[in-house]
This record gives structure tokens, sequence and C-alpha cells, in this order.
């Protein structure tokens, strides 16, 4: 039953809205649904707003809070973050390592996976963005999972037995040694790079700096129509995000 809190979608068949059950109005297009109509109500039930439309109820997925996150920064797209959650051998208690928190959207997901005893660091260097991810990261209900440091690293980080180490940042070359004695041996990095000019700067710098099994991929979503007798591939997909590379650090 939905409480006061929880965290709600509201879908027309068209739009999801991502919605906190709280003391206000939710506004669309067709009218209004005041929070306390939700209150009560079963996930995958219909609510009317004030004009008549109609919404159904669903239960927000990963992919809806990262993707409804307030947002002033690049955010990293669901299909890239399938891939890092598989890839970074995170677990439930891990420790990470983020540079580059933006608006928080991968911190989300980061967070979702190293709860309940595990925790998030991230980096980042402006105070507004830190902010944003601060708010996103408290309605995803996830704020205490994450410490977030509003610091530019450019000089080694203290932080100790690192699990896994993101990077999201252009020049990812410049940090590698600021973080590299913070992450356990045998653990992986990930650096997150739009331009294959920067995936090879970086790669080659892992190559020299300690790294092992190092993979570079990039991640293609193709969503499909389907329509009875004509079925067939969405015309429009995103475009290119980002490349994400992988690596393992050696003794
Ligand atoms: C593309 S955004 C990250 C987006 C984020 N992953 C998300 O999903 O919302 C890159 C961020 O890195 C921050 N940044 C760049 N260099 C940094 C550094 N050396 N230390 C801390 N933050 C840094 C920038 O301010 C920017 O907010």
């Amino acid at each position: 039953m939905i409480k006061a809190g929880d965290l709600v979608i509201l879908y027309d068949g068209r739009t999801k809205f991502l919605v906190k059950v709280g003391s206000d109005k939710f506004h669309g297009n067709h009218g209004y649904i005041e929070h306390k109509q939700l209150v009560g109500k079963e996930f995958g039930e219909e609510i009317r707003t004030h004009l008549g439309y109609s919404f159904v109820i669903l239960s927000p997925v990963l992919e809806d809070l990262t993707m409804k996150v307030k947002r002033e920064s690049q955010i990293v797209y669901p299909k890239d973050i399938g891939i890092i959650l598989v890839k970074s051998g995170i677990f439930p208690g891990a420790k990470v390592v983020e540079v580059g928190t933006g608006s928080g959207s991968l911190t989300i997901a980061l967070a979702n996976f190293v709860r309940p005893n595990g925790k998030v660091i991230t980096y980042e260097k402006r105070k507004d963005f830190a902010e944003i991810a601060r708010g996103n990261l408290g309605k995803a209900g996830l704020e205490k999972f994450v410490q977030i440091k509003n610091q530019e690293v450019n000089r080694k980080i203290k932080e100790k037995n690192i699990d896994f180490v993101m990077l999201d940042l252009p020049n990812p070359w410049d940090i590698i040694s600021h973080v590299r004695d913070s992450l356990k041996e045998g653990r992986r990095i990930c650096c997150l790079l739009p331009t294959i000019d920067q995936v090879m700067e970086a790669v080659f710098y892992l190559e020299e700096n300690g790294f092992t099994a190092i993979e570079t991929v990039e991640i293609w979503m193709r969503e499909i129509l389907v329509r009875k007798g004509k079925t067939r591939p969405e015309q429009n997909m995103p475009s290119h995000t980002a490349y994400l590379i992988f690596g393992t650090k050696i003794k």
C-alpha cells in the first residue's frame, strides 16, 4: 500500500512521471492529482486527475531513478550503467570511489547495489553539482549509502581498501595515480569517456601503470516497436553516449 514518502511513477500510456508522495499536488497537462489521493492505493491501480485524465500508478525501477534526476551535467544512461554494474565486481557491502558525481545519476545506481552495508564515496569539484546530486540521492532514498565530497581530486585521496573506482571525467589519466593506491589489488577501475582520442590516452595510461585485463566497450540499445504485422526497430535510438574502459589492478 502506498504511503507518504514513497516514490511512485504516474504513467499515462506515453510518459512516466516520478513523484515522491508528500503533501503537494502533481500537475500534468490534463489536470492535477493531490498527493494524498495516492496514499492507500496499490501499485498497478488507476488514478485520475481532477479533469478525469487517467494514469496508472507504477513502482519505479532503477532506470526511472537514474533517468528522472534533476540534471545540469551529462548523466550516465541506463544502457551504460548496466554494463558498469556487471563488470565492476561490486556487491552489497562494497566500498566504491567515484570521481565526477555530476548530477548523481550513476551514484544512485552504485549506491543501490552496495547497500545496506556498503558506501559510495563520490568526489565532485563543483558545489552546485554536489548539491544537485545530494538532492537527487535524497529523493531516491539512497543518501545514507553515499558520502559526497565537494572536492577536486588533484592529489592522492585518503580512502583505502576500495573495491571499485569509477572515473567519469574528461582526463582520467591525470588522476589515476591519485586513486590507484586506494583500490585493492585485483579489483577494477572504470573510465567513461566520449571520444576515441580520450579512450586511447586512458588505455595506454592504464597499460603502463599497473592495470591488466583492459577492455573497452560501447553499448548500443535499440528499442523494438511491436505492432501487429509491422514490428520493427524504432527509427530513433540514442546516438553515441560514451565508451567504457575497464581494467583490473595488479601488484
Ligand atoms: C559528466 S559529469 C559526471 C556525470 C555523472 N556520472 C552522472 O551520472 O550524473 C563529470 C563531472 O566531473 C566533475 N569533475 C571533473 N574533474 C573532477 C575532479 N578532478 N575532481 C572532482 N570532480 C571532477 C565535473 O565537475 C562534472 O560534474
